[in-house]
């Protein structure tokens, strides 16, 4: 069973659609695991996804309209497997709350996944237009698959 969380600064606009964006592969993979998503600001606790957000999703099938933000919190750390940030801030706000290097380890900026090792950032998409939106989910998207395969190899690789 995988525990993925992904977090963002305010988790109403990125990580709300990081989450439903690699719950749903987990679903169609077939995948038993366990996806929640948190921010390092506490600003907008107990808000559900920004609309922009939840229209993004809706026309790609994904239902994000009943998650609510929530700050992350050191506890996470015992609770994930793997610790997604949206960018370097995200990250460094995480690290910083990190008890020892297990913790450390956890944590990865998302877009390693796709361009390992090139510390590319998700844009924060709050200030700008849809467009914005489009471009974030494109690039979860393809972040997502990486870390979905990535699970179903280890899977197969264990069973085997
Ligand atoms: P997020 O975007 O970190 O992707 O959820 C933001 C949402 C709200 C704010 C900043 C970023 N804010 O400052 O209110």
């Amino acid at each position: 069973m995988e525990h993925v969380l992904m977090v963002c600064l305010g988790n109403i606009c990125r990580s709300p659609l990081a989450e439903g964006i690699l719950r749903k592969k987990f679903n169609t993979l077939g995948i038993k695991g366990e996806v929640d998503s948190a921010g390092t600001g506490a600003y907008h606790a107990g808000e559900r996804p920004d609309v922009r957000s939840q229209e993004i999703a809706n026309r790609h099938g994904i239902d994000i309209s009943r998650q609510r933000a929530r700050k992350f919190i050191r506890e996470d750390f015992d609770r994930f497997d793997a610790i997604y940030a949206m960018d370097r801030s995200n990250y460094s706000d995480i690290i910083s709350l990190a008890r020892n290097k297990q913790d450390m380890e956890k944590v990865h900026l998302i877009l390693n996944t796709v361009y390992p090792g090139e510390n590319r950032q998700i844009p924060d998409p709050y200030y700008g237009g849809r467009d914005g939106f489009l471009n974030v989910y494109n690039m979860l998207d393809a972040a997502c698959d990486v870390i979905a395969n990535d699970i179903l190899r280890r899977k197969s690789g264990s069973t085997s």
